[in-house]
């Protein structure tokens, strides 16, 4: 999918600010050389980078990289896909964040690339979507377009279970250290507009190629849906459930 590296930050820094205690648990120590995959717009790059350690972020995402160049000049990132970057040297750690869900085409072929750019004892540490990841607001999703009498949408997530993904890193090599799976019921401050705006946003691929006068109504209605499980008094809650793991490869 496309990413627009400006409404991402501006709009969406809670998916940076949540991250914050995976930065402690991968624990960077100055000199350390460090992977940030699907760096996005830099924060954490430059957030390990503060620790004293070497980081590379690498993004998928033109946009987001040239982002990241612009907000951090003196960092380091390249465009490239998790499934199969290679690195001239290998690493230390590896880190991502709200990221390898999006690498849904191979997450063997992730975990592989991650393991062939660590040294021995390299730590892979990093944060997705669980299992039941939005469930409410992909229900709506699926149901919205069903009812408007559209082929319900591929979506272009992988949110595994903890057990699927831990075999995943032990099979390719990786002793798992730490898995968590929990909740975490995430308000969208940012979306005024609700599950629509989040659907304009995270799931815009769901959008592609719809006829654009049927956009509106169709979201109109993942609204009404998602509505009874999601919006609170206060705002709209997305139903976030994440897997925080910490691996080190043998
Ligand atoms: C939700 S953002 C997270 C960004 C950053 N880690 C953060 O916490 O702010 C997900 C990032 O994954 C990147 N991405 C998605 N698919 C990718 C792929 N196959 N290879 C590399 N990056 C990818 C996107 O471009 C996006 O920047």
């Amino acid at each position: 999918m496309r990413w627009n590296a400006r409404a991402y930050d501006s709009s969406f820094g809670y998916v940076s600010a949540q991250g914050a205690p995976l930065v402690e648990l991968l624990d960077p120590r100055p000199g350390e050389r460090i992977l940030d995959l699907g760096c996005g717009t830099g924060v954490f790059t430059a957030e390990i980078a503060g620790r004293g350690a070497e980081v590379l972020g690498i993004d998928g995402s033109p946009a987001m990289i040239e982002k990241a160049l612009s907000l951090h000049p003196g960092l380091d990132f390249i465009v490239g896909d998790g499934h199969d970057f290679t690195v001239a040297q290998l690493y230390d750690a590896c880190f991502s964040n709200a990221a390898l869900h999006w690498y849904s085409r191979d997450p063997d072929a992730v975990i592989a690339s991650v393991r062939d750019a660590l040294q021995p004892g390299g730590r892979f540490v990093a944060e997705l979507g669980g299992a039941g990841n939005c469930s409410e607001l992909t229900a709506a999703v699926s149901t919205a377009w069903r009812e408007y009498g559209l082929r319900e949408p591929a979506l272009p997530w992988y949110f595994p279970t903890p057990a699927e993904y831990a075999s995943r890193l032990e099979k390719a090599g990786f002793t798992v250290r730490l898995l968590e799976y929990f909740d975490r019921p995430t308000p969208l401050d940012d979306c005024p507009n609700g599950a629509a705006d989040w659907v304009r946003v995270f799931g815009a691929s769901l959008l592609e190629g719809l006829p654009p006068d049927l956009v509106d109504p169709l979201l109109r209605r993942v609204n009404e849906l998602a509505a009874p499980a999601l919006r609170r008094e206060t705002g709209w809650m997305a139903d976030y459930v994440r897997l925080r793991f910490a691996a080190v490869r043998r």
